[in-house]
């Protein structure tokens, strides 16, 4: 592959009209070639990857991974991209975790739609950066539009606004910074060092980590997320959330957020949103929703009712990177009220001056936690524009039927057993041997070796202290045969490890001869 504008025949820079061999890797009216050239093969080799990988991952352990990439010397750049293209074949796209494979059944991550793959293209060859609108122009427009576009599918209002985010963390942590503020600004006559100590959020058991880690960054006491209880469906207990409002007002400590959870990570279980809202009101207690799983409902032709509730919200936390199969990041916070968004707002005389709002000049920075920040929001106005959000919300059906058949799978089965029915798409499961002793180091030692072999890639988690596997299940290229084949792995796989270690704990020793430990894998 030759980089045309390659130093020996580099295209002379419109500014200086000096051809240099380092301007020749800029993207300029005199590179437009190369760049067509180069992504085409870019393009190509993942299109080859895509088409042949037969496995969602190679089974590639660190040790044999690492020194691969440590023996890769960045001060001697190889030159030619394709030699750097081949490089990359044995770093990363070789061993890549394949999400697009109906047997990647981990984590949420969901495969992507090709619409939001242009809109990857073209917002990083323009950079737009959305902070200013001296940066991005219409992009500021594009992404105000599909923020009033989710409020409007949440129905949080006319005085609705929020901002792309880079994912459901950093979403979180911008409405717990919000909720803070407003609980500050509520108790006016008290010094911030004082009231700081005493805020609380109440989430579920069952909510996610992120809320404790934005506490830490807000500055909150280290016992500031009171975990409530949740049923045996998962879900919020809302007479324990009533009982811990009561509970924090009577020991004096202020609840600053209730953070309710439509989706839960391991559970893919809605708390009961409306309850949970009547109770905030009652209690005049910010409400932040945390859906950034469970969004993909937004546009669900037949499961939006699993919502309800949510327009009730003071924010809400979406991840389009989860069940709206867009690229990594794509995410935002919405708000019921934009004048709360003013809790971060900072005006820079170089950047966004108070003139420039006093013009009406539309700036997203004084809006967002971050300054520079992609243009993200393209992704999801491709993807609506060519598939529209029906379509969207049809391929999300499709994995919460599978999951309800992975369900019906299981229960049905008795190598298993199953902790609860998620309204969404995981499942959390366990291969249950007669040897109950062994249950937890069965499931651990069966998913490691599922993904030492490659064959699937399946989630752990811990329930009540044990050791469960996880399904979640966003692709709906997955099959139920494909589920029906992984279990039978994950059997096979927990099995030789109970035969192993109970043949070790029966085999009695020669005399004289003391017992060898198993190792199994
Ligand atoms: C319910 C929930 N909230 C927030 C997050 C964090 O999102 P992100 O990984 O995009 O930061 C996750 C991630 O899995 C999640 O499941």
């Amino acid at each position: 592959m030759t980089f045309q504008g390659h130093p020996a025949e580099a295209a002379p820079s419109p500014t200086s009209g000096r051809p240099t061999a380092a301007r020749a890797h800029l993207f300029h009216q005199g590179t437009v070639d190369s760049y067509r050239h180069l992504l085409g093969a870019a393009v190509d080799r993942v299109a080859h990857r895509v088409a042949d990988v037969d496995r969602p991952f190679s089974g590639v352990t660190p040790a044999r991974l690492a020194p691969e990439v440590d023996r890769v010397d960045l001060d001697r750049p190889l030159t030619d991209p394709a030699a750097a293209l081949d490089e990359l074949e044995s770093v990363y796209l070789r061993d890549a975790v394949w999400f697009h494979h109906p047997r990647y059944l981990a984590h949420l991550n969901c495969p992507v739609v090709i619409p939001a793959l242009l809109g990857e293209a073209v917002l990083s060859a323009v950079n737009s950066s959305l902070d200013t609108w001296d940066q991005s122009a219409g992009g500021t427009l594009i992404e105000r539009r599909l923020i009033n576009w989710t409020a409007d599918r949440i129905g949080l209002g006319p005085t609705a606004d929020g901002v792309f985010t880079s994912g459901g963390t950093q979403s979180n942590l911008q409405a717990m910074l919000l909720a803070r503020e407003e609980a500050l600004a509520a108790a006016v006559a008290r010094p911030r060092e004082d009231l700081l100590p005493r805020l609380r959020i109440l989430t579920s058991e069952a909510g996610h980590f992120s809320v404790q880690k934005s506490a830490k960054l807000l500055g909150l006491a280290r016992n500031a997320v009171i975990p409530v209880e949740t049923c045996p469906d998962r879900r919020m207990r809302t007479a324990a959330l009533a009982h811990e409002i009561a509970r924090c007002r009577r020991d004096g400590q202020i609840v600053m957020a209730v953070v309710a959870t439509a989706g839960t990570t391991d559970f893919g279980t809605i708390d009961p949103l409306p309850a949970i809202a009547d109770l905030c009101r009652a209690a005049g207690v910010w409400l932040h929703i945390d859906a950034a799983y469970g969004c993909g409902l937004l546009v669900s032709p037949t499961r939006r009712h699993l919502l309800a509730g949510i327009e009730q919200a003071d924010s809400v936390t979406v991840d389009y990177h989860k069940s709206f199969f867009q690229p990594v990041s794509s995410s935002a916070l919405l708000v019921r009220d934009r004048a709360v968004l003013r809790h971060a707002t900072y005006h820079a005389d170089y950047l966004n001056p108070e003139r420039m709002a006093e013009q009406h000049i539309p700036n997203q920075v004084g809006k967002s936690l971050q300054t520079t920040r992609r243009f993200d929001a393209l992704k999801l106005w491709l993807t609506l524009r060519i598939m529209g959000p029906d379509t969207v919300g049809t391929l999300f059906d499709e994995v919460l039927d599978l999951a309800a058949d992975a369900w019906r799978l299981l229960t049905a089965d008795p190598r298993f057993e199953v902790v609860t029915r998620s309204q969404l798409s995981t499942v959390v499961f366990r291969y249950l041997p007669t040897e109950h002793h062994l249950a937890d180091d069965a499931n651990l030692y069966a998913r490691e070796a599922l993904a030492a072999s490659g064959a699937a890639l399946v989630a752990g988690t811990k329930v009540d202290g044990a050791h469960y596997l996880k399904f979640t299940l966003l692709n709906p290229e997955t099959t139920v045969d494909d589920i029906a084949h992984v279990l039978d792995l994950v059997a096979d796989h927990a099995s030789r490890y109970v035969r192993t270690k109970t043949a070790a704990e029966t085999a009695v020793p020669p005399a004289g001869v003391a017992a060898q430990p198993c190792h199994v894998g």
